[in-house]
């Protein structure tokens, strides 16, 4: 290969790992299809992103909620965790996508922020995802750094032995001061509709617990809850997004410091010392608020 040859893929290799999603959705050519190629690192000294989970309805509360995470955008906020269900019923037309995602999302993806999906059973269902992984140009798992967080998108549909030995090792060598996981089924949780997943309690939750993960944010039960520290982690439900709301158990077979049936979304923000959380309703008011420190 020539100087220039090497210039124009090293350029190339360049734009894969930091494109935003949309673009790389948009790029004809690139079929990104192993985890390893999607992992990308943005430096920068502080992070801020939105999380919105089971929100692929397409209904006004889908487009009341999005109105309310463009109005909460702070000048450093570039990402938007999707927790799964991201199109309803099952996204099976190229129309399910402009009318539940591209339609909805149009303020934020205008913006350029960087979508990363968790699947959701209901994406799952269809082709193990195969649609709407290639509109997001996204594999089953992965994981990126943003700032002083690392992220884990767990594919909760399939948590099988190849994806747990991936995470462990993943984990074990992050140097990140705050570790995120995402993911769709929720490990706790006393919705009505799913309630805790035991599973994952026994296969994910040791896992995050030996390798210090803060957090663990999932969806599928659509409503809010927050769990104190279970082991490192605390573990936040956020399935709010738009989808009808499940109740859920007045008492809590886990730990938990708050639920709420109500549409919401997240905005999580923080530097390498500290975090903080908001969970935010359809009409902007803060419906849950949390602060993380690091003691070094
Ligand atoms: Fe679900």
């Amino acid at each position: 290969m020539n100087r220039r040859n090497f210039l124009k893929a090293l350029i190339g290799i360049s734009f894969l790992f930091f494109a935003s999603p949309n673009l790389l959705a948009s790029s004809a050519g690139f079929t990104l299809s192993e985890r390893n190629r999607w992992t990308h690192i943005i430096e920068k000294d502080q992070f801020s992103f939105l999380a919105i989970g089971d929100m692929g309805t397409g209904w006004k509360t889908q487009y009341e909620i999005i109105e309310q995470m463009e109005n909460h955008l702070n000048p450093g906020t570039d990402s938007v965790l999707l927790l799964g269900d991201i199109v309803y019923p099952y996204p099976t037309t190229e129309q399910d996508f402009k009318e539940k995602f591209e339609k909805p999302f149009k303020p934020l993806i205008d913006k350029e922020l960087r979508f990363y999906p968790a699947w959701g059973n209901h994406d799952w269902h269809t082709e193990e995802a195969k649609l709407l992984k290639d509109y997001f140009v996204a594999p089953n798992y992965y994981t990126f750094v943003n700032g002083p967080a690392q992220f884990w998108a767990v594919n909760s549909n399939k948590f099988d032995s190849n994806q747990i030995k991936w995470l462990k090792e993943s984990l074990s060598i992050s140097k990140s001061p705050w570790k995120i996981v995402f993911l769709h089924h929720s490990p706790y949780s006393s919705g009505k509709g799913h309630h805790n997943n035991q599973h994952l309690i026994k296969n994910l939750t040791p896992i995050l617990n030996e390798f210090n993960v803060d957090l663990c944010l999932s969806g599928h039960n659509h409503l809010y809850e927050r769990s104190e520290k279970i082991g490192s982690t605390i573990y936040i439900t956020s399935g709010g997004g738009s989808a009808s709301l499940h109740k859920y158990d007045d008492k809590a077979n886990f730990p938990r410091v708050k639920a709420n049936s109500i549409h919401h979304f997240l905005l999580i923000e923080g530097n390498n010392k500290k975090l903080n959380l908001k969970a935010i309703d359809k009409i902007g008011n803060t419906i849950d608020s949390m602060n993380l420190e690091k003691n070094f």
